[in-house]
């Protein structure tokens, strides 16, 4: 049993506990005060539909470090992570994540339904997918990030020729960046952000766009001999989407968020991950 499932599991115990107390001192009262306890009222209230019952179910692509990866020991871990099961902690669930998915099957997977109930990958709201998925209010800012070969003396004009390959990742907002602001050069979209930087690295590639705290967290984690040649600042929010056919799903996952920024916990998160609660 994962810590998760454990303290959960004593809350429901202290939910049937003190229902049955109730019950058994004040048969009269048809009326009872709700009880104190978060999951308690949030499962009182729960009127949204889960694709598995008492289980919030996440969809991601997993090779988005810091946010979503997968450690050595194949635990699905990182900052989304983390926020998903304190999303699901305040609903009175626990969290599931489902295997790696391309990036760009996300926004579908979340409109057709059935398979996930929220998809949290550090996913940029966008008036392009907020036509087919509900997001959440935001959770942290954005911005792109071009990269190259700590040794390179591009700039970022001189990228933009056709012989110039950048990589990207396939259906992120980095690789529409590339679209429209290096129309010259020639985009290579990528399942993997990681064979992307290798790509660079190993010189098969002369740039790539991706999210800015990505792109810091690996240049110092693997990637030394890469640099940030810019930051783009796009201001991009990242949001957690959610089926258009589940707004009950959408209002308890933003009320959990709201809580979370409230009572300490997403600077918590943001501590642990960022080193600072300044994101
Ligand atoms: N923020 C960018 C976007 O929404 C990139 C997200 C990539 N996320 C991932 N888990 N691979 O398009």
């Amino acid at each position: 049993m994962t810590t998760m499932n454990r303290r959960n599991f004593i809350a429901t115990l202290g939910i049937a506990g003190s229902a049955a107390l109730l019950a058994g001192c004040s048969n009269d009262t048809a009326e009872q005060e709700p009880a104190a306890d978060d999951a308690a009222e949030s499962t009182d209230e729960a009127s949204y539909t889960l694709v598995k019952e008492g289980v919030l179910t996440n969809v991601a692509e997993l090779g988005f470090s810091p946010f979503e990866y997968i450690d050595d020991e194949g635990t699905t871990v990182g900052f989304d992570v983390d926020l998903s099961n304190a999303i699901a902690e305040k609903m009175g669930l626990t969290c599931e994540w489902l295997p790696n998915q391309a990036f760009d099957t996300l926004v579908p997977t979340i409109q057709q339904g059935g398979k996930a109930d929220i998809c949290i990958a550090g996913m940029t709201i966008t008036d392009e997918r907020l036509e087919s998925v509900d997001f959440s209010d935001p959770y942290l800012n954005s911005n792109q990030a071009l990269i190259v070969a700590a040794s390179s003396d591009a700039t970022t004009e001189s990228l933009n020729a056709a012989e110039v390959q950048i990589a990207c990742q396939t259906g992120t907002t980095g690789d529409e960046w590339i679209q429209e602001n290096l129309p010259n050069a020639t985009r290579v979209p990528l399942a993997d952000v990681t064979a992307g930087m290798m790509g660079v690295s190993t010189g098969s590639y002369q740039a790539m766009v991706i999210d800015l705290p990505v792109a810091q967290n690996m240049l110092a984690q693997s990637f030394s001999d890469l640099k940030v040649l810019e930051e783009i600042p796009t201001g991009e929010q990242y949001g957690i989407a959610v089926s258009k056919d589940n707004p009950e799903l959408l209002a308890a996952v933003n009320d959990a968020l709201a809580q979370i920024e409230e009572d300490g916990t997403m600077d918590e998160i943001k501590q642990k991950w960022f080193g600072t609660t300044e994101i």
